[in-house]
């Protein structure tokens, strides 16, 4: 990994290969190896980026919030200070509600939009709520807190049960991050806008990928973003929960193949 002085942070990030860019935004409350199998089959025909939001990974923090509008404008001064005027943008979950941030501050450096495991809808009351309580609970106890109650909610039953290996290598994610930077990320996702009105104005060619078993943002939600998005794509990953590029690489990778092809 390097590290780069961006909208006042440093920002950790890796990338490899050449080829018309494709940048990847990890999901909560994890960090950018969450898409080494991504990096490793992508970088042979595109030049990927993948990189670690402020406060988790190698990335700092400065005084603004984690909001998603603040991601947004990280990642456009990472593409600046990388020279990349246009992306394909892959976000999966947390991911997927900075892409919208993004989406509507840097619409024309969009060259092609992939939302996976994520929604377009905001938190409800109850939701923000709960993410408040989180914040408390991580900063005053440590990421191993919310470890296991995360871990449920992140891998579909057919992962907790068979593969023990990503189990564990999502726990190390988790517990490897600051509380400061997990507790900040979950105030930015509760004061997250609605973007739902944002849809009907994406232009870019849009994939939406879901895992079948996926609990915390259904297929639903991603039946409903694909109706909305003109000219949209729907891909359900069999036997995956949230974490669909961890849970099933291969066949999650075959849909972006697919639909980065096409384009
Ligand atoms: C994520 O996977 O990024 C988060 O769990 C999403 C969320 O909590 O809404």
């Amino acid at each position: 990994m390097t590290t780069i002085s961006a909208n006042g942070i440093d920002i950790s990030y890796r990338e490899a290969g050449k080829g018309r860019p494709l940048v990847f935004l990890h999901a909560f409350p994890l960090n950018q190896t969450m898409w080494d199998e991504q990096i490793a089959v992508f970088s042979e025909v595109h030049r990927v980026v993948s990189f670690d939001w402020r406060g988790f990974g190698g990335s700092t923090l400065d005084s603004k919030p984690s909001t998603m509008d603040v991601f947004a404008d990280d990642l456009a001064a990472l593409l600046d200070a990388l020279s990349i005027e246009r992306a394909s943008i892959c976000g999966l979950s947390m991911g997927g509600y900075a892409a919208f941030g993004f989406q509507s501050r840097h619409t024309k450096r969009l060259a092609s939009l992939i939302l996976a495991d994520t929604r377009a809808t905001g938190d409800s009351e109850e939701g923000r709520q709960n993410r408040r309580q989180m914040a408390t609970t991580v900063r005053e106890a440590g990421p191993k807190a919310i470890a296991d109650q995360m871990l449920t909610r992140l891998l579909g039953s057919k992962t907790l049960e068979g593969n023990p290996a990503v189990a564990a290598r999502v726990r190390a994610m988790i517990e490897s991050n600051e509380s400061e930077g997990i507790a900040r990320a979950l105030l930015g996702m509760a004061d997250r806008p609605d973007s739902t009105p944002l849809l009907g104005k994406i232009e870019c060619p849009t994939l939406i990928v879901v895992g079948s078993d996926d609990t915390l943002t259904p297929p639903s939600e991603s039946e409903a973003m694909a109706a909305s998005i003109a000219g949209s794509r729907l891909v359900i990953i069999l036997d995956a929960g949230h974490l669909a590029n961890l849970e099933r690489p291969e066949q999650f990778n075959q849909a972006l193949a697919g639909f980065l092809s096409s384009l």
